[in-house]
């Protein structure tokens, strides 16, 4: 049967102060509802576009046990057993790993779509239908890793690259000749200028069998303590099993661990065309795509006013606070109830660097 799991565990810390540890990006609710309702997170947005293909009870979210509560209260529709747990972050190899091996557990012959909770995505029937040439795909090469890719629109170095090879026999696939987990810049300007590659988009289709296997194959470590975790009966056991093997597995993401390696054994990579606008939102210039923009090219949300101001990200977390500015270009300044940032938009990037010199924690 065909699933699908949402990984929801990343911490967002380049869309800090908004972001917390407590209440990481994909929880806030920060898409504006196209139809004039009330935001929503991009999980939500997430579950509901995957609902365009698969009823709710074959999706699942991977996300950290400290977000549990925010998640349930998020998707009211999400079965309490679709509900992967993780006790820490050990990125997304392991959650990925942990969500297949449950799955199959479940299901033997599970075919498993991931996909990230950090994306926007229009419009979401063509979503559907590169989601469907996907499962496709498996029924004719079952040991296919199957990527979604991205047409490229610029040298970005934050994103995986897939070179296209040869055609599958499924319209819409290709062979992937090559994978490269976030390039430098220098190599993406080279990859741009070829025309062969897209972004890897961070959505996969295989079957939870295939991805365990490639675990196996290229990070043992993840595989035996996985083994070790679904050996043991659901329920408090499993959970004590998971609490001691998941601290220790190696940390590293999936693109690194499995894709990289795998494509380069020929025609075990195959990407499918993912023809959509598609958002990564995964620093503030890219946020400000997901809010309303003024004439001046100001992306504006909360209590604001803006005289002669242009080109700025603006945003304000308190009803009673009102973020005022007066000639102003090309800034990001984000208030909530107890930070205050302000940067250039193109230092944004080094939000991270900021949070982390605060040293008062995420
Ligand atoms: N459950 C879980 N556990 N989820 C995680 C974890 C984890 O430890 N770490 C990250 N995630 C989730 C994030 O919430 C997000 O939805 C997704 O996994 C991808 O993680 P990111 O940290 O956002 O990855 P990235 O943006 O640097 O790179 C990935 O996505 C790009 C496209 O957006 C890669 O797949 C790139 O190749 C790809 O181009
Ligand atoms: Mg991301």
């Amino acid at each position: 049967m065909q699933h699908a799991v949402i990984m929801a565990g990343g911490s967002g810390t380049r869309l800090w102060p908004l972001s917390r540890a407590a209440r990481p990006k994909q929880l806030l609710d920060v898409v504006a509802d196209p139809g004039g309702g009330g935001a929503h997170s991009l999980l939500a947005e997430a579950f509901t576009r995957l609902q365009a293909v698969l009823p709710a009870d074959r999706i699942w979210v991977c996300t950290a046990a400290r977000y549990a509560d925010a998640v349930r209260a998020a998707l009211p529709e999400l079965r309490p057993d679709r509900l992967v747990l993780e006790p820490v972050a050990r990125d997304t190899a392991n959650a990925v790993g942990l969500a297949a091996a449950l799955v199959a557990d479940v299901d033997p012959d599970a075919e498993l779509a991931v996909v990230s909770a950090d994306h926007v995505i229009r419009p979401v029937e063509r979503f559907a239908s590169a989601l469907r040439t996907a499962y496709d795909v498996l029924a004719v090469r079952p040991r296919a890793l199957v990527t979604l890719g991205v047409t490229p629109t610029s040298p970005a170095t934050g994103f995986g690259y897939v070179q296209k090879g040869a055609a599958t026999e499924v319209p819409g696939a290709s062979e992937a000749a090559s994978f490269r987990e976030k390039p430098d810049r220098a190599t993406a300007e080279g990859y741009l200028a070829s025309g062969e590659y897209v972004w890897n988009s961070g959505m996969f289709v295989w079957r939870a069998r295939t991805v365990l296997d490639a675990l196996a194959e290229h990070l043992p470590e993840s595989a035996r303590g996985l083994d070790r975790v679904v050996a043991a009966p659901a329920g408090p056991q499993r959970d004590a099993v998971l609490a001691e093997v998941f601290p220790t597995l190696p940390k590293i993401s999936v693109d690194y661990a499995v894709l990289e390696p795998a494509a380069t054994e020929p025609g075990r990579v195959v990407v499918v065309d993912l023809d959509v606008d598609w958002l990564d939102v995964g620093s503030w210039p890219a946020l400000a795509g997901t809010l309303t923009t003024d004439d001046a090219g100001n992306a504006v949300r909360g209590l604001t006013v803006l005289l002669d101001s242009s080109g700025n990200v603006v945003l304000s977390d308190d009803p009673d606070h009102l973020v005022a500015l007066v000639g102003l270009r090309d800034s990001v300044v984000v208030h909530t109830a107890d930070v205050t940032m302000v940067c250039p938009v193109g230092a944004a990037e080094r939000v991270k660097q900021l949070l982390a010199a605060t040293q008062q924690g995420h």
